[in-house]
């Protein structure tokens, strides 16, 4: 499918599908307007059945004086209850539609009043996210394949003024949203197929399709060289190997630091010795979604080639009972030389993150990033809409809640006080890995808080956001690849204005 940028007269354009807008009271969108003069004043008669409501739609067939095959009013809702939300529901209600007549092509002219946004470049990057998003379907895993997509080309009109910003906005709308794809098939597919080897062969062959992407696979006898023991620790259960997985984006200059991004990638969650209980344990297969993000920005990011270093690092191991798993009680000694009782063998995610989080130092990053679906606490806190962030420095962390809102992807802060801190406390290391029930998110994150003294540092908690568990949305998000993009996308700007 390709989005493209069309300008011209409303009612000459050649379409299967034009979509035009119409706000409650019969109130027409400017090209609205355009078709129905060119009907003589059919297309205002039809919007007298039609309320306005935002996602609401009407398919109209043989709208005379047009060139379009067919006519889609779709409705806006007011014009004062213009949001994101909104302009998602109406891009969702388009899209519903168009998969249901199977049109091959279709023209959006809704003259910017599907969105609050002022900026162009906003709203038609959302669009095309959006839009691209309800295409994807997960069938890897099934005997039947569905039906290809009829749509092939989906455009937005646009005044001709306007053209070069809009195809600029489509394609990186194109960029974001082909690693938003990509962070729901990996979320997607089984952990009995996606293990950290699985991930490795991704990040590989990645790089093989992009110049300025290199990967490197640090397998268990090399991270164990490294002193990695806390990241093994949590693999030792299982037979799938642990992997840590370095993909480095050069396209800034060469000594230019690098922002480092980290993600969680426990390709199965069983909780280990510290098992779960057995109810919705399937969806523990999810709990490598800080990784698919990772990796998708990742393929975003060479896709928008921006001018700047990027480091992705994936920390992957599979949580497993076993005779030769981690008991609670046993003590690792980390990458950084500090020692961790493992109190609880299920909260994992912080024993391989804080390993990485020690060996993203040899990067000298300008910013570390780390991203997972870490604590069970965050969605008590923020439900499925904020991921959670924390953070040791307010510049990333409002440059992070910043991105979230641009990219309408959003996150949370949460504090990291010291006063959390002494929950960690053990008797027998220099830390436990658990802080006990009270704010388990932001003990989580002061665990982590203790390998990154070296730089400035933020933790995006998606364990909220990263999947649906209902019913026929069951499924990968794709959340954060939006906000990780947009922050790099700010970190290119911030560089254009130090010029
Ligand atoms: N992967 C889970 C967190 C999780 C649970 C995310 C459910 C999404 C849905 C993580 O490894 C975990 O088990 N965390 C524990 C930590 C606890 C033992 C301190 C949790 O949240 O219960
Ligand atoms: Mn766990
Ligand atoms: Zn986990």
């Amino acid at each position: 499918m390709e989005f493209q940028i069309v300008t011209g007269s409303v009612e000459a354009l050649e379409t299967e599908c034009l979509i035009v807008g119409v706000a409650p009271e019969a109130q027409l969108a400017p090209s609205a307007q355009q078709v129905d003069q060119a009907s003589s004043g059919y297309l205002r008669e039809v919007a007298e059945d039609h309320q306005g409501k935002a996602g609401e739609a009407l398919l109209l067939h043989k709208v005379p004086g047009v060139k379009a095959k067919r006519v889609l009013l779709i409705g806006l809702g007011k014009d004062d209850e213009r949001s994101d939300r909104n302009q998602n529901k109406i891009i969702k209600a388009i899209m519903a539609q168009l998969k249901a007549i199977r049109c091959a092509t279709a023209v959006v002219a809704l003259d910017g009043q599907e969105s609050a946004d002022q900026d162009l470049y906003r709203q038609l990057r959302h669009n095309t996210e959006w839009a691209s998003a309800e295409l994807y379907h997960y069938d890897t895993t099934k005997s039947k394949k569905a039906d290809e997509p009829g749509l092939q080309s989906l455009s937005f009109l646009v005044a001709a003024d306007d053209a070069e910003l809009a195809e600029f906005s489509i394609s990186d709308g194109t960029a974001i949203a082909n690693g938003v794809d990509t962070a729901r098939e990996l979320g997607n597919l089984p952990g009995n197929i996606c293990t950290p080897t699985y991930l490795a062969d991704q990040a590989l062959a990645l790089a093989e399709d992009c110049e300025d992407l290199t990967t490197t696979i640090l397998d268990e006898d090399e991270m164990e060289k490294l002193g990695m023991h806390c990241l093994l620790s949590v693999g030792k259960g299982s037979s799938e190997p642990s992997k840590l997985i370095v993909m480095e984006y050069k396209g800034g200059e060469p000594d230019q630091k690098p922002h480092v991004l980290i993600g969680k990638g426990i390709t199965f969650d069983t909780g280990g010795i510290s098992l779960k209980p057995g109810a919705k344990m399937d969806e523990m297969k999810f709990d490598m979604c800080g990784a698919a993000s990772v990796m998708g920005a990742m393929e975003s990011l060479t896709e928008l080639g921006l001018d700047i270093n990027v480091v992705g690092i994936i920390a992957s191991a599979e949580n497993m009972p076993s005779g030769h798993a981690s008991k609670p009680g046993d003590i690792v000694t980390t990458m950084s030389g500090q020692t961790v009782e493992i109190l609880n063998t299920d909260a994992e995610g912080r024993l391989v993150l804080c390993d990485a989080l020690t060996y993203a130092e040899r990067f000298e990053p300008e910013t570390v990033v780390d991203v997972a679906t870490l604590t069970g606490a965050c969605i008590v806190a923020l439900g499925h809409h904020a991921t959670g962030l924390l953070s040791n420095d307010d510049l990333l962390a409002d440059d992070l809640l910043a991105a979230g809102e641009f990219a309408a992807d959003k996150a949370w802060r949460l504090p990291l006080w010291d006063e959390y801190q002494e929950q960690l406390d053990s008797n027998f290391a220099d830390m436990a890995n658990i802080g006990g029930p009270a704010a388990g998110t932001i003990t989580a994150a002061c665990f982590l808080s203790r390998y990154t003294k070296k730089f400035r540092w933020a933790h995006l908690d998606i364990a909220g956001v990263a999947w649906n568990s209902n019913g026929k949305a069951k499924g990968a998000t794709g959340r954060c690849v939006p906000l990780l993009c947009q922050h790099l996308i700010q970190q290119v700007d911030d560089l254009a204005d130090d010029e």
